[in-house]
């Protein structure tokens, strides 16, 4: 036999009942997964990412990763503009509001949805940026550490 997809999710209904609910609230900052490793932090973090995407959010993932973990914005570099270097050289406050209005402008109104695997791998700058835009209320944040 060969199993060719992954098994189905079992047994987070109620886990996936929250989410739809974070959802619907404007006025939720996000949701962080937390557990040992194998528990499916990650598999749930995927399904959260569908239900979000099925329902019409804009929905960016990312990971933190340890080989990316020194490198600034490393984790979230696939999902950022080209600033320029003047931006980056001369002032990093305006760096992080340009990169967090890119990352978490709304469209329609709606504002989207980050997926951040892996959070305690995130480098510094990356932990920040996510940081402003979950409290701006810009972004719905949901995040899976290894506890
Ligand atoms: N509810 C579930 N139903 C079916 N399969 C699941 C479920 N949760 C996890 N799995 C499967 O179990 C395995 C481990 O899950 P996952 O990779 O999500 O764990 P994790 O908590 O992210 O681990 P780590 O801390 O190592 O990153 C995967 O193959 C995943 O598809
Ligand atoms: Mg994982």
């Amino acid at each position: 036999m060969i199993v060719e997809r992954e098994w189905p999710l079992v047994g987070r209904d109620d886990e996936l009942a929250r989410f739809r609910g974070l959802l619907a609230d404007p006025h939720a900052r996000g949701l962080l997964v937390a557990g040992a490793g194998g528990l499916g932090k990650t598999r749930i973090a995927a399904e959260y990412a569908t239900i979000a995407t099925d329902a019409g959010y804009r929905v960016v993932v990312a990971s933190g990763h340890r080989s990316r973990s020194d490198l600034p914005f490393g984790a979230v570099a696939h999902l950022l503009p080209d600033v320029g270097r003047d931006t980056i050289a001369a002032d990093r406050g305006a760096l992080l509001r340009q990169l967090a209005a890119a990352l978490g402008s709304p469209s329609d109104g709606v504002r989207p949805v980050i997926v951040l695997d892996d959070a305690h791998l995130l480098d510094d700058s990356s932990a920040t940026l996510v940081y402003q835009m979950a409290v701006a209320n810009s972004v719905l944040v949901v995040l899976t550490i290894r506890a």
